[in-house]
């Protein structure tokens, strides 16, 4: 089958990681008879520089035509004083929002190989899927700055309707059907009343789902609980702020951040696939960046995006058989380069 990828290469490392993808997606349409047709755009900080905005109204545009989209990583200090609006993160938030993105999918498991490089002593397995919300909550609530007669204050809101819980809610549902029928909501419903929606919302939902085992807990005690035994959770579901943090706190217990990839859908099979990680400026270019989250980001895309499932098997067994042999970054403890650990991935393909 022929497929159109639109590729956001973006800042720092983002350039090098995504070319490591698509290499490995070319492999895979050698072996199993598929053309992927890439278009590159353009967004965050490069689009400044070009622009003067992260996120070029062509570049949406070409994103909605494509089959689905790869998105390397955005950002850098060199852009750090724009005003909120300017900056490149936005080119990430806008085209979530633009493509109506609302569901990130962050899978966060323990490899065999890298037990050594979980910074618990005690974990010796997990497997989690973080559901995320991703086009809601305080990302995109109502802010801003006011006089008030202490001076200047600002405010950033988080609002959720109840469509919005629902329909988010019922990805994370389908998603432990999937796997092992254990869900857990993450909210903070002592404090906050969108939290007391979401849970009255989970609550209504999880009738519809009684062959999956329910749970809410506290943000801060979830906060607490991955590091105490991550072992007990399978599907989380949250909020768009709690989702983001609490990813980057599960990627640790993998090993490296560098290891996580993510997959952002919406109603259709147009997917946005990125690792959770950043552009990492300070070692853009020197081909250090561990490929491996971007690669596993594109095998999420042919899995949701494209249902290419032996082809996502593919590139899931070679990656841990890299991980296995020690084909890895020096993030994880191995010594190759980007180039080399993205080769010989290919080559166990
Ligand atoms: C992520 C990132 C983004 C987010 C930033 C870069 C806007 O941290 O994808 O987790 O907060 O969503
Ligand atoms: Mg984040």
């Amino acid at each position: 089958m022929d497929f159109r990828i639109a590729l956001i290469k973006g800042d720092g490392i983002g350039p090098e990681i995504v070319d490591s993808a698509t290499k490995v997606l070319d492999k895979i349409g050698e072996k199993f008879n598929h053309k992927f047709n890439y278009v590159d755009l353009i967004a965050g900080g490069v689009a400044i520089d070009k622009y003067g905005h992260p996120l070029p109204e062509e570049t949406v545009k070409e994103c909605l035509k494509s089959d689905s989209v790869i998105l390397g990583a955005v950002g850098g200090p060199k852009w750090d004083n724009l005003p909120g609006e300017l900056r490149p993160e936005r080119a990430l938030l806008g085209v979530r929002k633009a493509l109506n993105l609302y569901s990130n999918l962050r899978p966060a498991k323990l490899y065999k190989a890298l037990q050594q490089y979980c910074p618990l002593r005690t974990a010796s397995s997990f497997d989690i899927l973080i559901v995320r919300e991703l086009t809601g909550g305080i990302y995109f609530g109502e802010r801003g700055r006011r006089n008030t007669e202490n001076g200047v204050e600002a405010y950033d809101t988080e609002s959720y309707s109840v469509m919005e819980i629902e329909r988010i809610g019922r990805v994370a549902f389908e998603a432990a059907r999937k796997r092992n029928r254990k869900l857990t909501s993450i909210d903070k419903a002592n404090v906050l009343e969108s939290s007391r929606l979401w849970r009255e919302t989970m609550h209504k939902l999880k009738e519809e789902y009684k062959d999956v085992e329910y749970s809410d807990m506290l943000v801060d005690n979830a906060a607490m609980q991955l590091i105490r035994d991550p072992s007990q959770f399978d599907v989380i579901v949250t909020s768009n702020m709690f989702g983001d943090i609490l990813s980057d706190e599960a990627s640790q217990l993998t090993g490296s951040i560098g290891m996580l990839p993510s997959a952002s859908l919406g109603e259709g099979t147009l997917g946005l696939y990125e690792p959770i990680h950043g552009s990492a400026p300070d070692i853009a270019g020197t081909k250090k960046a561990n490929p491996i989250a971007t690669i596993l980001s594109a095998s999420m895309m042919l899995r949701y995006s494209f249902n290419l499932i032996e082809e996502a098997d593919a590139i899931d067994n070679a990656v841990e058989k890299a991980l296995d042999i020690g084909y890895t970054t020096s993030d994880i403890g191995g010594n190759l380069n980007t180039d080399e650990v993205t080769q010989k991935i290919i080559e166990l393909i």
